[in-house]
């Protein structure tokens, strides 16, 4: 197909989660309503019985519950059909064994979108990888239905899903403790403080009259304990 005749849209970082109904592999959704006040994953890999993506549901399977614990559900798509996806999925648990991880039940649902009409409306069709397939998108939707964040991979490199829990659990506590954190921040590394804003508060900041460490005015960070970044 043409690039031009495909109809995308490509959503951004501060919009609200493109609405649908969806039929899945743990049954009907309507997205993202039945999510509320909730974190969700919502990713999509290539196609059904192909090896990396089954590496990534092996693994996603894995942390699932790392994942149910910090609030936040996955939701995963691919433009093949239900029938496909429980095969493929009931195969996984059967048969594949990878990276010592066996018997993996894939309990999260996963979308059948073989009209594409998901996979277009969240921008994971990208013809110039593929008009038949889609990327391996991921969005990180928060609680008020909001896109907070978006990954997009090609169909040969599997993800990183250490990278999406440690950026969620980096938004998470952005939100609560109204900070920014450093690269490659992990829990219980030191955060960032919001840039002074004011020639007063840049003046303080100096003066060290809050518990930060300043190298300038406009790079303050402070500590924030572990125990503060994984409450529940
Ligand atoms: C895979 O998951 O192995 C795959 C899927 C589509 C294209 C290339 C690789």
């Amino acid at each position: 197909m043409e690039t031009q005749e495909l109809v995308l849209s490509m959503p951004r970082i501060g919009d609200k989660a493109p609405e649908f109904k969806a039929v899945t592999t743990q049954g009907d959704i309507n997205f993202p309503a039945d999510y509320k006040d909730k974190w969700v994953i919502l990713f999509s890999h290539p196609a059904d019985f192909t090896p990396v993506c089954t590496s990534e549901f092996m693994t996603f399977a894995k942390m699932e519950p790392e994942f149910n614990a910090l609030n936040c559900r996955l939701v995963g798509l691919s433009i093949d059909g239900l029938y496909s996806h429980i095969a493929w999925l009931r195969t996984i648990k059967e048969k594949i064994e990878f990276k010592g991880m066996k018997n993996m039940e894939v309990k999260f649902p996963l979308i059948e979108d073989i009209t594409m009409e998901i996979a277009k409306k969240y921008g994971m069709i990208q013809p110039g990888e593929s008009s038949t397939k889609a990327v391996r998108a991921v969005f990180f939707i928060d609680p008020k239905g909001l896109i907070r964040a978006m990954i997009y991979y090609p169909l040969s490199t599997g993800r990183n899903f250490g990278e999406i829990k440690r950026a969620l659990i980096a938004m998470q506590t952005a939100d609560r403790y109204s900070i920014a954190t450093p690269v490659d921040w992990q829990p219980g590394d030191d955060v960032i403080v919001p840039t002074a804003g004011s020639c007063g508060v840049a003046k303080e900041r100096m003066d060290h009259k809050e518990e930060m460490t300043c190298a300038d005015w406009f790079f303050c960070t402070k500590p924030l304990a572990i125990e503060k970044v994984l409450v529940k």
